[in-house]
């Protein structure tokens, strides 16, 4: 009897235990060009927190959508790094929503943001995780005057590097060298380059307990879209696209994806829309799992 007890006792603290270490708020980073206060994208956490009842933080980077372009991504890593880090709601550790651009920036994050708290699940919108083959369109607003005349600059100068966020991760298949030698920021996410190859971020992103990689049938902005299941073209060639598997990122494991997808921690997910389109009906489905404290139904039944 005493022995059932103190059983019994062992158990309720583990699993008040565990209920506390697993209910994780959410942090959404989006897209080039977005901004937190945009009524899409105060939507998106809203109805994100409503469905899962957590907390959810959409962190900005510098004044929003400008920065978003104009700073480069190294640089938005580090700002997100610093948010992070500062914010006392995560420092058990958080899930991740990423939107396209805020995806790269989100692993920046994982992998070598040092001190950072954990984070758990990754869930990953068209995310342009292999490079995308052109500068995505910026449109007709005032900074896109400035934005394409950068383009024609030369997307590999370091200028253009130091001045257009989505020049870090711009990889032109046909034009690998000069993006090895001058592209700043995927190569190193990546972990594509001997030279600079650094395990800790290996180590770091197969730490996820989940990732989930959104692909958009449609994708119109992502090229290829396969690039959000980190596929891309085949060297020098705009034609074939390499599965992830058939990559020498995946097949030489420079960041863990393999590792991740061999341990069943990887869902590949396709979804019909164009990029980013997402119905309410799709987010419970598919995002709304990952960010739910899953003891909470234990938890309520051990409340009642
Ligand atoms: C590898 O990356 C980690 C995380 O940013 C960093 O702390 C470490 O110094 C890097 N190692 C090398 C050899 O650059
Ligand atoms: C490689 O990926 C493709 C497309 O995602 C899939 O159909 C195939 O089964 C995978 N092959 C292996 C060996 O895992």
């Amino acid at each position: 009897m005493a022995n059932q007890i103190s059983f019994l006792v062992v158990c309720f603290v583990v699993l008040a235990l565990s209920s506390v270490s697993y209910s994780l708020p959410f942090v959404v980073l989006h897209g080039l060009g977005d901004q937190c206060k945009n009524v899409g994208m105060d939507r998106f956490t809203q109805s994100l927190s409503k469905f899962s009842g957590e907390k959810g933080f959409c962190i900005e980077i510098g004044d929003g959508s400008h920065d978003s372009w104009f700073a480069p991504v190294t640089q938005q890593v580090d700002s997100v790094c610093e948010t992070v880090k500062s914010l006392p709601e995560l420092q058990s550790g958080y899930n991740l929503v990423g939107l396209s651009q805020g995806n790269v920036i989100g692993r920046g994050v994982i992998e070598w943001c040092d001190g950072a708290p954990p984070v758990h699940n990754m869930i990953s919108l068209g995310g342009p995780h292999a490079g995308t083959a052109s500068v995505p369109l910026c449109g007709t607003g005032t900074f896109c005057v400035i934005a394409n005349l950068l383009i024609g600059l030369g997307v590999y100068t370091s200028y253009v590097q130091e001045h257009l966020g989505p020049a870090g991760y711009v990889k032109i298949p046909t034009d690998l060298e000069a993006y090895s030698k001058g592209c700043k920021f995927l190569p190193k996410l990546n972990n594509e380059l001997e030279e600079f190859k650094n395990s800790t971020y290996k180590e770091r992103f197969t730490g996820l307990s989940q990732l989930v990689l959104i692909m958009f049938e449609n994708d119109k902005v992502l090229i290829p879209k396969e690039t959000a299941w980190f596929g891309f073209y085949e060297e020098n060639n705009f034609k074939t696209i390499l599965s992830a598997n058939e990559t020498d990122l995946y097949k030489d494991d420079w960041i863990g994806l393999r590792a991740l997808n061999e341990a069943g921690k990887v869902t590949w997910l396709s979804l019909p829309g164009g990029h980013l389109h997402i119905t309410e009906a799709e987010m419970m489905t598919h995002i709304v799992p990952y960010l739910v404290d899953p003891f909470k139904t234990i938890k309520q039944y051990g409340q009642s």
